[in-house]
């Protein structure tokens, strides 16, 4: 017997419902990054877990930016964004990069990294980049960006991971809270 949760019918004619489909994305496990960029004291940042790996040689990577994202601006200005891999013990940063407040970076150590992007200096590890391209992907933009620097922190700490909505720790990681 199928559960409620179980979606195996859907009819190519039928468009997929925006809830379904979220809930189904969710069950994909990934990371959890802060996409940050803006020049001193402008500094702006973003949760993002659309995060992606493109090419090795040259170096590229993605994300897709949500249309109406106050960062489009700031990352047109600055040219380029810093990929910050956040550890377990940041989920309160996961949750404040995801409000609109300006003020998030306040309180929060940060330094410029490569080509003079800020990034979260107590990340798990963080890729500097610069934007070569932007293609459109209905209500996202796909940014692709060249990696010009990179970084691995010392003590190597242990991943924040986003799985079916909730913030959370790989099993035998220190827990979140
Ligand atoms: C775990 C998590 C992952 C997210 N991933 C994305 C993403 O890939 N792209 C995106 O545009 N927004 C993503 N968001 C939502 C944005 O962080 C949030 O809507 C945004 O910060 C608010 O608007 P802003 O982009 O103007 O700051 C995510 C939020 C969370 C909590």
């Amino acid at each position: 017997m199928s559960s409620p949760l179980t979606l195996t019918h859907q009819r190519p004619t039928e468009p997929i419902e925006p809830g379904q489909l979220r809930r189904v994305c969710g069950l994909f496990v990934t990371g959890v990054t802060v996409i940050t960029t803006g020049t001193e004291g402008r500094e702006v940042g973003t949760t993002v877990n659309s995060f992606t790996s493109v090419s090795l040689d040259p170096p590229l990577v993605l994300f897709c930016l949500h249309k109406q994202s106050r960062l489009h601006e700031s990352l047109r200005e600055t040219g380029g964004f810093a990929v910050n891999f956040l550890a377990a013990q940041q989920e309160p940063l996961a949750r404040s990069f995801a409000g609109k407040r300006a003020a998030a970076f306040d309180g929060v150590a940060h330094h410029r990294g490569a080509d003079g992007v800020p990034v979260l200096s107590e990340a798990l590890a963080h890729l500097t980049c610069r934007t070569v391209d932007e293609y459109p992907g209905g209500d996202h933009t796909i940014i692709l960006g060249e990696v010009v620097g990179i970084g691995i922190p010392e003590p190597r700490q242990d991943p924040l991971i986003f799985f079916e909505g909730t913030l959370g720790t790989l099993p035998g990681g220190q827990p979140v809270r």
